[in-house]
Formats: structure tokens, sequence, C-alpha cells
């Protein structure tokens, strides 16, 4: 793999001899370990040390390390001796005891031996990099056979759960027409599952419950021997129930016949493991691809991954030092509830289990560990793996009566805080459980909560639950303190931490590991003040890993569960003397570029009490982390939230009253188009498609939700099916295709309605729907927390049209059509009293501000306040400078279409006939080129037109980047639609290059005039 880690390697070797160590395999061993660690790590395997497991001749052995997939089978093996030791003879000793002779590499510091199909294959000196590398990658990239297969049989298996999923569905849609028992249990079962679970469950997903018991009833039984499971637990007992009235006789030979030869191979694989960590390791990683392939949309909505020891153990521990260091107390006390609302395989409760001392664990295990799960496969494994961890700890099983089959959000009726659930159960023992679990004070709720935040778009019908409950409690908290305009705060983990928050007793904690977006996100603002009010201490361990905020890191390699979003372990403290004081808090976040196995090691081998903590102390906007100092907060605020809901006419103490986000089509494919013909005709489709899906539901039996029930080849939304429901009747009209702003110098025409564009927020006030004459403009400004950028517009931007848009407008349109001032008296009155001067307007104001926000010493000053907030305004000196700075940007970049050209050369290759002339539209911006397409490129670009940029991309790029030919995403779309070509837009293309060549040189002149 690489010589240079074998360098490094020996080069620390030297330093540890150098500086006292000695040369014996314990103090060399660890830098050796970490260079397998690397070589596996590059073959997505991993090095575990010293796992007990039985050889071929049954005597009991624990090699150095085992070489792992994540599937937890065993790959190779690594045995080190010392440099004093015989090495062949310590072969031929461990070989005799039954050592593994497949893949096994043994070593003495000086010499490493690699035995392979029971061969000596290769030997290579330390001193000889070459041969040692050759020598370590032939070790790691050797799969054995039987290996192979089973990878092989679980791909198999994978390719065909949806296939099985199916057939299962498909039977069970003909037992319930055709087999009275079976649909009569199966609505029984729904019923329960409606009181007990969630309300809003539906037969669809009863259905899949079923499915999920029929498919792995022996699958994850059999690895832990416990066939007993399915007659012992509350919820087996009833879905076998259910399940026994179809799944019998031919239907059941003919499902199994399907599914036996893998799960004989999977039992057999699961028989060869001894050690019952790693049993359950294999268990998990099985439940997970498994349910990714079983139901991918759903494993994403319910956060279907396991959490790492190492992260699970940490977070035990912390809490355990934390409950003894503010209440005196230990997690093995009595009294100490513990619970773990999402608990998925299990994995808190039965670290939990080895953790807490045996002498404690009996009673604990019967009265105060709790866990939660709403799925019926996790809650399966959940039972086996918790159930199984007790046995093996104490010697004996015991049924473990304090798990429930529940939605947690759902379950707001917790009786010690005065509210008192009352439902018959999904079966009586699980009932008397959630009732049981009510009852008591929880001093910790820890866990990993779900967190896919709002699906990324309607159309995957994949929407979370609704919870009314919670979401108002959120509504009422963490939303009623924020300032920020786009509240996302209904995700899956912000529920969680509300529900925790609510559920914790007078003294408490919640220990949770989710997304970190709430240590900085702007809509977090009121979720960090609110917590801070209730709460008294706060630590947080930011794991980072944050992929879309930084493009140097990668999902599998530096974040702790493989994702996108960041991660960060959180202690929330309660206590009931905190006073008014807000919560002190604690923050230490993990180096950005560590990898992820890093941070686990760091977990793995780090005590909550030698973390070196940053104190806190949040500024007046609930900011925690990357605080300004600057006057900020002196400056005129451009707009506000709460100005812009003022109701009473009073006027607020800001520039602009109303403002609103560009509009959001969720559709953009359908609504936009280069050309109006095929824009026209696109609707013409959509419009149709509605009518038809909305008649022959009128005609339905309406008995299917709607959103399974209406044909997707069209972009639904939730509106969308509201307005089919209404029976809104959608006709085309001529009149609503406008010019939209759809990216910065990118005009395209757009379907201007209120029910196709998803949410068109307030632009309907300041651009109104079907009348092109009301003239307006407004400044858009980026407020996604990434670079700052502000451009003008004079007719509708779209959300993203320059990051994501927040737009000022000068005027708004009334109900009555009459247009209103925007910009307020108020600051009219600030401006003139400031500058002393009665002739300043309100369109001057509107310069000044635009000038002000296109000032570069101004983005460089406040760039962390505009990441977070609307701008806010200074007064500079000489009004009038400013106000025609910005007077003559905005008619640059509102008249872009019809500035002089910048004299750009265009050279033309003569091309023969035939040939095909095929888009480029490539930058070479140290060439001062544009490379149009394979015939033409333009020349002389002078180097200051790239260095105006908004956000991403310079002016110039925007153009070239919207102009290029896509496949469209929409199937229906890239079927019939996909008429753009570029070669008709070519000659526009150019003309516009260089009008926004000109607009952006001057735009550079102008701003270097600033001082
Ligand atoms: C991230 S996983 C938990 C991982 C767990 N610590 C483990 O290692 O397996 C989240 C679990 O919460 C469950 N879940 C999601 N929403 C839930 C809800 N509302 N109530 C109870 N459990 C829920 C999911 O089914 C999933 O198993």
């Amino acid at each position: 793999m690489s010589i240079q880690l074998i360098q490094q390697y020996q080069a620390k070797v030297e330093q540890i001899i150098r500086y006292g160590g000695s040369r014996n395999e314990g103090s060399l061993r660890k830098p050796f370990q970490d260079l397998l660690e690397q070589y596996a790590r590059a073959r997505n395997l991993v090095l575990v040390a010293e796992v007990e497991m039985d050889s071929r001749k049954g005597t009991r052995i624990r090699p150095d390390g085992v070489l792992k997939d994540a599937l937890r089978q065993d790959w190779g093996y690594w045995e080190s001796k010392d440099e004093k030791d015989d090495l062949e003879a310590e072969i031929k000793a461990k070989f005799n005891k039954g050592y593994p002779s497949f893949n096994i590499l043994f070593e003495d510091t000086q010499r490493a031996v690699l035995y392979q199909s029971g061969e000596r294959a290769m030997e290579a000196a330390f001193s000889d990099p070459k041969s040692l590398d050759v020598l370590i990658s032939l070790w790691v990239g050797y799969e054995p056979k039987e290996v192979a297969e089973f990878h092989k049989a679980i791909e198999l298996f994978s390719a065909e759960v949806g296939g099985l999923a199916e057939a299962l569905r498909a039977v069970i849609g003909e037992q319930v027409t055709g087999n009275q028992a079976f649909a009569q249990a199966l609505e029984e079962f729904l019923e329960l599952a409606k009181k007990a679970i969630n309300p809003k469950i539906e037969m669809a997903d009863v259905r899949e419950m079923v499915i999920q018991h029929v498919l792995t009833e022996d699958i994850f039984m059999r690895v832990f021997d416990e066939a007993e499971f399915h007659r012992e637990n509350v919820i087996a007992q009833k879905l076998t129930e259910v399940a026994g009235t179809f799944y019998k006789g031919e239907t059941k030979r003919n499902i199994h016949a399907r599914i036996a030869p893998y799960y004989e191979t999977i039992n057999a694989r699961a028989s060869q493991i001894s050690d019952h960590h790693e049993k359950q390791k294999f268990l998990k990683a099985l439940y997970e691809s498994f349910y990714k392939a079983y139901n991918p949309k759903a494993a994403d909505r319910l956060g279907i991954v396991y959490t790492p020891d190492e992260i699970v153990r940490f977070m035990i521990e912390s809490a355990d030092h934390l409950v003894f260091k503010h209440f005196g107390r230990t997690l093995g006390d009595r009294g100490v509830e513990i619970l773990d609302p999402a608990t998925g395989t299990g994995t808190f409760i039965t670290e939990l289990i080895e953790y807490l001392p045996a002498q404690q664990l009996e009673y604990k295990y019967e009265h105060e560990l709790h866990c939660n799960e709403v799925s019926i496969l996790p809650y399966y494994i959940a039972n086996l793996n918790i159930e199984y961890t007790y046995k093996q700890k104490m010697g004996r099983f015991k049924e473990f009566e304090n798990i429930c089959f529940v939605d947690t959000l759902d379950n707001m009726g917790f009786e010690h805080t005065g509210k008192q659930l009352n439902f018959f159960g999904l079966t009586d023992e699980n009932a008397e459980r959630i009732t049981r679990q009510n009852s008591k004070p929880i001093m910790l709720v820890i866990g990993n909560p779900p967190y896919n935040a709002n699906q990324a778009n309607e159309n995957e019908n994949n929407k979370n639950r609704e919870y009314p409950e919670i979401d108002k409690r959120i509504k009422d908290t963490y939303i009623y303190h924020s300032t920020a305009q786009k509240t996302k705060l209904y995700d899956m983990y912000a529920r969680f931490y509300r529900w925790a928050s609510d559920r914790l007793d007078k003294n408490g904690i919640i220990a949770f590991i989710t997304n970190s977006s709430f240590l900085d996100s702007k809509t977090f603002d009121g979720f960090r003040k609110v917590v801070s009010d209730e709460f008294s201490h706060i630590y947080i361990v930011d794991l980072g890993g944050n992929i879309r905020k930084n493009s140097k890191l990668s999902g599998p390699l530096h974040n702790v569960f493989a994702i996108q979003t960041g991660v960060a372990i959180a202690f929330f403290v309660k206590t009931e003397k905190k006073g008014k004081n807000p919560a002190q808090i604690f923050y230490v976040r993990r180096n950005e570029m560590e990898l992820a196995t890093e941070k686990l090691d760091y977990l793995h081998s780090t005590k909550f009490s030698e973390i070196k903590f940053e104190h806190i102390s949040p500024d007046k906007s609930n900011n925690w982390l990357n605080l300004a100092e600057n006057n900020w907060d002196d400056l005129i605020p451009i707009a506000s939230k709460e100005g812009k809901s003022e109701k009473s006419g009073r006027e607020p103490k800001t520039i602009f009253k109303m403002f609103s986000l560009g509009i959001a089509t969720n559709r953009d494919e359908w609504v936009y188009d280069e050309s109006p013909e095929t824009l026209e005709a696109k609707i013409k489709y959509f419009f149709g498609l509605f009518e038809s899906e909305k008649k022959r539901w009128t005609q339905s039996d309406k008995k299917q939700a709607v959103n399974d029930f209406v044909n997707r080849s069209i972009k639904w939304t939730s509106e969308l099916e509201a307005h089919l429901l209404r029976g809104t009747q959608l006709d085309f009209s001529n009149e609503k295709i406008v010019d939209g702003m759809y990216r910065p110098f990118v005009k395209r025409p757009l379907y201007y309605d209120t029910v196709i564009v998803h949410r068109p927020y307030q632009q309907p006030n300041f651009f109104p729907i079907g009348r092109k004459s009301a003239e307006n403009y407004a400044i858009c400004v980026n407020v996604n927390g990434k670079e700052f950028n502000a451009l003008t517009v004079n007719s509708v931007p779209d959300l993203h049209f320059n990051g994501d848009s927040q737009c000022f407008p000068v005027y708004r349109y009334a109900e009555d059509g009459l247009r209103v001032e925007n910009i307020t008296d108020w600051a009219l009155g600030q401006f003139q009293k400031h500058y002393k001067d009665k002739k300043i307007t309100k369109e001057d104001i509107f310069h000044y501000v635009y000038a002000v926000l296109h000032y570069p010493a101004y983005r460089a000053k406040y760039e962390i306040n505009l990441k977070r907030e609307f701008p806010r305004i200074p007064f500079y000196e000489d009004f009038k400078k400013w106000a025609a700075w910005g007077q003559r940007l905005m008619e640059l970049h509102l008249d872009y279409e019809t500035v002089e050209p910048y004299p750009l050369k265009v050279e033309t290759l003569k091309v023969s006939e035939t040939f095909r002339v095929s888009p480029r539209l490539i930058a070479r911006k140290g060439r001062g080129e544009i490379e149009i397409d394979t015939q033409t490129t333009l020349k002389g670009v002078p180097a200051e037109a790239w260095d105006y940029r908004l956000g991403t991309y310079s002016a110039l790029e925007w153009i070239l980047e919207r102009y290029k030919e896509k496949k469209p995403k929409d199937p229906t779309i890239a079927e019939k639609f996909n008429t753009y070509c570029f070669a008709d837009y070519k000659e526009q293309v150019i003309d516009l290059l260089a009008r926004v060549c000109t607009v952006s040189v001057e735009t550079m002149k102008i701003v270097k005039e600033m001082p």
C-alpha cells in the first residue's frame, strides 16, 4: 500500500528505542498494530485486538489481532512475538495449539512470516520496507473462500429481500380478501397498534410488521439459539398469532424454500463466532444490511444505524461521572432510573449490563433499565441482545420486561408529571410495560435518537409521522424563542430533545449523540436559548464530520456514522436548584481532519474527567460558537421577524418592513424552462394529469392513502395532494408565464402560480401574479450561512437565486392592488437625523444599503454575523457618495441585458459539415478565455471580470453553469420534455456573456472606489 507508512513506522520504533523503550513485544506491538490497522482500513477491514475464539482443535485461542470485515468475518490473524523469542519455534507451537493457518502473519519486530492456505507464503525482513509492504498487502488482500461465499450469499439475499417482501405483500393482499380469519386478526392488530404505538399507524404499517416478522422469524433467533424467543416475547407472540392465520401450508413452504438457503449460510457462519460481543456485532451488521435492502426509505426515516461501542461506552461512563458529580449518585444506585427512548438494537442497554456491577445488576435489570423501540425488527434484536448479554454476565436467563414496543414521541403520558395515559395496550403486557415505564421518574435519558431531517424531497413520499403534541411543545419553546425565518425544527432529533427534556425528573441528565447542527445553526438559536434556561450544565463533545460544510472531508473516512451531517455527543444536566442563571456550557471539539477511527480511539481511551473543555459564554443572539466581536448590535437592522409580523400597524425599527424568501417551487424542472413553448406544454401536461387523477380519486372508494393512490409521474407534494382532495381546478393561463430570476444573471420563463409553485412565500405581494406592470425591485441576500452576497432583482426570484435568497423589496402590494412603500418612515427618520439632511429619500436609502452590502471591508468585518443574521447597516461618512455607488451598481445589475457588451474576441474554427460541434461552456480563467463549444472560443476576458463573485461562482460562471446540457432528473421530463439544446441558444449566450463581462468589470471598478 505505502512504503511511506512503513518508513513512518520504522521512525516511530527508532524513537521508542532511543527514548528509553525496549525492543520487547509489549512496547513495539502498538506501532505495528497501528501500521496493520492502516493497511486494513484501506480495504474496509478492521483489526480487532485479542478476541478469544475456538480453534479447529477445540482449544481456546487468542491471537494478538484478528482481521475482520463489517460482517465480522475473519479474514486473517496476526501474532506478535518478541525479538528474543525463537520465531520458528513459536510458529510451530501456535499451529500445534490449533491456530488457523489460512492467513496468518507472525512477526518478531525483525522479521515477518506469512502463512496462507496452510503454506508458508512469504517472509520479509523489517529492514526491507518493500518486501514488508508486499507481505502486509498480501495479508490484507486475502479473502478466504468461505468468507467470499458468505458475502456472495448476503449479496444475493439483499437483492432477493425486495422480491421476497413483494411476494409476501402480494400474498397478504390476496389473503385479506380471501381469508376471513387473517383479515380479522390484522384488523384487530391495527386497532391495538393505533392505541398503543401511534394513532397515525396505518394498515400498511401493520402489514409491513407481519412481513418483517415472517421474513426474519428464524434468522435472528438462530444466531443466538433462542428459538424460544417468539414463544416468550409479548409482541412476537401476537405477531406469530396474526401470521399463523395465513402463513402456513403451501404459502409457507414456497416462501421458505426461497429463504432457507440463505439462512443456512448465515447460521453456519454465525455458529463459527463464539465470542458473544462479536456475535452481537454480527447480528447488528446483518440487521442493518437486511433493513436497508428490505426498506431503504424506512431505514432512513427511522435512522436505522447502530451506534459504535466506543461511543456507547464513552457516553455511559461519562453519564456515570456526571450523575456522581452533580447528584452524588452512581448509575448502579437504586433509584437512578435509566431510559433509552430509541433503542435500536439495544446497544445502550447491553453496554449498561456489561458496565454495571454484577451485584447491582439484577435489581436494575428488573426495575430501572428501560427502553423503547417502534420498529419490529430492531425491537426483536434488542430483546435478544439484552437477554443474551444478561445471561452471559449473570449465568442465567431472565426475560427483560422493560422494553416497550411504542412510539416514544407519541407517548407523552408520564404519570409522575401528573398526566395519566389511559389506553388498552397493544397486548396487555406491552400496555402494562408502558404504563409502568411512564410511572417512573427518569434520571438519565441516554441514546442515539434518529435524525433524518425532513425528507429532502416530498415526492419521495417518505415523510416522518406527525406528532402534534411534541410539535406544539417545540413551537411554544424552541421556535417561540427563535429569530430565524425558516424554522425546520420539527426534525426527529429536535423532537427527541424536547421529549427527553420534558420526560426527565427534577434532577437528571440527557446524554444523546445526534446531528450537531444545534450547535451553530441559525434555526436552532431558540433551541440554544431554551436548553440553557432549562438546564444547569451543558457539556458538548463535538465529533465534527460535517461533510456539507467542508468538502475536504469524506463521510466514510471522517464521520463516526459515515454520514454527511456533523455529529456531537451532548450531556444536558438538569438540577432542581438551578435558579435563573443560564446554563454553564462546556465545549470540546475534535480536530477537523481527524479520521473516524481516530475519533473512536479517542473516545475509547479518554475519560470524561480528563477532557479539557472550553467554557463558552453565548452572545446576545444565543450563539455558542464562532462568536464575533464587533459593534454589530449597534448597527441598524435591515429587517426582523418581529417587525414583519407586527400587526398593530406600528412600524418596526428596521429599514424594511416586509421580506421574503424567493419562491420554492419544489419542481423546478416543471415550472421553469428555457423556452416558453416547452413550458406551456409541460404545464398543460401537468394540469391534465392532475385533473384526471382528481377525477379518478373522486370516483374511487378512497380507502387508500392519497399519496399512495396518485400517479406519481408528475411531481406531487403534500400540498398538491391537499389541493386534489379539496377539488382545486387547475387551468393554464398565458398571463402566468413571467420572467423568473433563476440564478444570478439567468432569467428563465416561469409559470408563476400559487398552486404549482410549492411555496411562493410573500413574493406575490412583491411581484403580483398576473400583473406584469406592477413595478418593483428588491435586494436579495444569501442567508444560507455560507459566503455572503447581494444582488438586486426586478422580477420574482427563486429560492436559490443567489444562495438561499432572502429578498427585501422597495415596495409591496396590498390586497387591493395598491402599492405601499416597504422602507419604513422610522428608517427614513434615522438616516435624515444622522446625516442632518432632510432631502434623503427612501430610494436613496435603498441605494445606500445596496452599496454597503458590496463593500469588501464591511463583508470582512461582519463575516460571521452576515452568515447568521440579516444584515445590519452602519452609517458611513458621505452618504451621497455611497448612495451614488449603490445606484450605479443597481442599474448595472438590473440592466445587465442591455449594457454595452464587453469587446470580447469571438474565435471560430472552420469545421467541415460533418463535424459535430459539442457544447463546452468552460472558463479558462488564467488564459482569459471561455470555451463555448468545440468550435467557438471567447477571448480577452479581463482578469477582474472573474473577481465579481456571487457565492460559489463568478457572475460569468453562473451563466456557463446554467446553460450546460444536463439530463433532467425528473423521469417524465426526461422522457417527454427534454428539448433543451445549447446550440439553439449559442448566440444568445455569447451576447449575454459579453454584457455580463461589462457588468462584472464595472462592478469591480465601483467596489474598488470604496474606501
Ligand atoms: C439511530 S437508531 C438507534 C441506534 C441504537 N443505539 C443501536 O446501536 O442500535 C434509532 C432507533 O430509533 C428507533 N426509533 C425511531 N423513531 C422512534 C420513535 N419515535 N420511538 C421509538 N423508537 C424510534 C428506530 O427504529 C431505530 O431503531
